[in-house]
């Protein structure tokens, strides 16, 4: 069970920990959650009292209005952003030992919980829930001999894995603790009180002198320390830091946009749809993937349906798709899908790609599907949505909460969960053997480190984009992989500066489009790799020159190495050398900054573009 991005408070000091708390969480709502709870010590007998409720934190506060809890002062809180499993109460964090006496929450991906799951149960423990997190509060229940903190570090030493957990134990009243791997974690110092959130956003109103956690630490909140060693009981140094964001701001972690927050945490993104993914053998473990083996063997036809950016996605997953499984893989558009009376049944396997899991024309798409007989794989950012539950299994991506409506890090990791599904069709149907699938997961694991890459050479790309705030129109071109990208770098500009802007196929130029190119004009041109397919590279060279002839202003994006487009590029944007189906992880993000920053230039709202919504819930 995965608990990536979600929300997490604790708090211990002078004030009713769960008015602080649930505040906390709130502040956190941008987060987007299906589930919530709260945990308090109570100050009468030290007892936790707890309440998790299935839905927005409003059926939360309802629950507890209806039922008070008891007032204390040391409180933890949680908002589930489930990644898969269903959001449900008793799903919902806190997570109990078999005491009662411990409760835990949890953001993150414990990859070995299935080991200590039968162990817990082994030794008798009652799991109540389907979560990693349960298996935590056992653990802890068992190592606690008074010394929380000391609890806390010995069993973070046995986990595996992305997690941020906070915990509090009835017999040490006063006392929170906090663990931190790779999911952000800090702390909030007040006077005579102290907080832990994911993010500063919680406790912004109260104080705003920060102390962020680093890799492997354990903290120990009390009302008048707080104290952090590593995970072997060592002193731990820490960042102090004074946070000088103003709430909103907080929640957008600093950044202007949410756009531009969802921007730099695609190296993260990228990163958790990959982690759990690949088994200790080194084989796939797409473990929602609930289509049994022999039938994805009989997959004769791949029919991918999708809107928008999904969209392109899908147009980059059918190379990914008919290169490595051989299976024919058709990409349609969800609207038109249905009313082209396609051909489908038993051996059709449809993969329905969506981050909000509500778009209606790819919902009507998968259910004319099922009614054809076609078995349905949905790709879906957003948990216990309406398409993963009306499909027959679901690959869930983790990009965690996407506000922004310009969909950026959902993109990434649609690619990537499709490149998945394809290596794993890959894998059951025998056409990829086990070393070519772990070759591509190597390559995939270091794309996280070649977007960091590109997200810290944008400057020009920025300056690129203001420079051209007037512009008429841009064009953008592509091929092979790279056309779907010229699609999805038209379509962010669309959609943000509200410009005309058009993505072709660089092929296509001759057959029309050149006659668009006129003095200044600018064209962006996404170039594939020289080691892939060159003559793919020698004739995107040649489009260049064609179109620089006639007076176009070239951007070219281009990697590194590739010296063959210098003479022509007016502007050359260069990417990491990346496997030729892989390029698109690279080459989408200087498209999603030129078109944010070209946007912010026109003054426009980035995160709410006019016209749109973030989800189209209809036809
Ligand atoms: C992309 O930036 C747009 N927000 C839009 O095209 C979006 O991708 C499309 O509406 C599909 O949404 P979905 O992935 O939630 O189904």
């Amino acid at each position: 069970m995965l608990a990536a991005m979600c929300g997490i408070v604790g708090y211990v000091g002078g004030q009713p920990a769960l008015d602080v708390v649930i505040a906390g969480l709130k502040r956190l709502e941008y987060r987007g959650y299906d589930s919530a709870g709260v945990a308090v010590q109570t100050e009468s007998d030290g007892t936790l009292a707890v309440d998790k409720r299935a839905g927005k934190l409003a059926n939360l506060e309802k629950s507890l209005a209806d039922t008070p809890l008891p007032g204390g002062t040391t409180g933890i809180g949680h908002t589930r952003w489930a990644t898969h499993g269903g959001p449900t109460d008793a799903n919902a964090h806190p997570h109990l030992d078999d005491t009662a006496k411990v409760a835990v929450v949890h953001n993150g991906i414990i990859e070995n919980f299935a080991a200590l799951r039968a162990e817990i149960a082994e030794r008798g423990h009652q799991l109540r829930s389907e979560t990693d997190t349960e298996v935590v509060a056992h653990l802890l229940g068992e190592e606690y001999e008074g010394d929380l903190a000391e609890a806390m570090r010995k069993v973070c030493r046995r986990l595996d894995g992305a997690f941020t957990l906070v915990a509090v134990h009835a017999d040490s009243p006063g006392v929170v603790v906090g663990a931190r791997r790779n999911s952000p974690l800090v702390v909030g110092r007040g006077e005579g009180e102290n907080f832990l959130a994911s993010d500063v956003a919680a406790f912004i109103a109260h104080t705003r002198e920060a102390v962020e956690l680093g890799q492997d630490q354990v903290v120990e909140l009390r009302a008048g320390s707080v104290t952090v060693t590593d995970f072997d009981g060592a002193p731990a140094e820490v960042r102090e830091y004074h946070v000088d964001w103003d709430a909103s701001a907080a929640e957008k972690g600093g950044y202007d946009y949410f756009m531009l927050k969802e921007i730099a945490e695609q190296p993260k993104a990228v990163a958790d749809t990959l982690l759990g993914r690949i088994g200790t053998d080194g084989r796939l473990t797409l473990d929602e993937v609930r289509i049994e083996d022999r039938v994805l063997r009989a997959v004769d036809k791949i029919v991918i349906v999708a809107c928008g950016t999904a969209f392109h996605a899908g147009m980059i997953a059918k190379y990914a798709i008919e290169h490595w499984t051989r299976v024919p893989c058709e990409v349609e558009l969800a609207s038109e899908f249905r009313y082209r009376d396609p051909i489908l049944d038993q051996q059709t396997l449809v993969i329905a790609i969506s981050q909000s899991g509500e778009t209606m024309d790819t919902l009507m798409a998968l259910r004319h599907a099922r009614e054809q007989g076609a078995k349905v794989l949905a790709i879906c950012n957003t948990n216990g949505s309406t398409i993963p539950r009306e499909s027959d299994a679901v690959l869930y991506t983790h990009a965690g909460p996407e506000v922004a409506v310009a969909s950026t890090k959902a993109f990434l990791t649609q690619l990537v969960a499709c490149y998945l599904v394809a290596l794993y069709l890959g894998q059951v149907r025998g056409t990829k053997w086990g070393d070519e699938i772990n070759e591509v997961i190597r390559q995939l694991a270091d794309a996280p480190r070649q977007v960091e890459e590109v997200l810290g050479t944008m400057e020009p790309v920025r300056e690129l984009a203001r420079s051209l705030a007037d512009a008429p129109a841009v064009l953008f071109l592509g091929r092979h992989v790279g056309y779907p990208v010229a699609l999805e770098g038209a379509l962010k500009l669309k959609e943000l500066a509200y410009m005309h802007a058009e993505g072709f196929a660089a092929g296509e130029l001759k057959h029309g489009p050149i006659a668009l190119i006129e003095q200044d004009l600018p064209v962006v041109v996404v170039v594939p790799s020289p080691r892939g397919r060159s003559v793919l590279h020698d004739k995107i060279v040649s489009n260049i020159q064609e179109i620089r002839a006639r007076g176009a202003r070239t951007i070219v994006i281009a990697e590194e190495g590739d010296e063959a487009v210098a003479p022509y590029a007016d502007h050359l944007i260069r990417i990491p050398a990346t496997p030729t189906l892989l390029q698109p992880l690279v080459s989408t993000v200087p498209l999603q900054v030129f078109a944010c920053e070209l946007a912010t230039a026109k003054g426009h709202e980035v995160d709410q573009p006019r016209n749109l919504a973030k989800s189209v819930t209809v036809e």
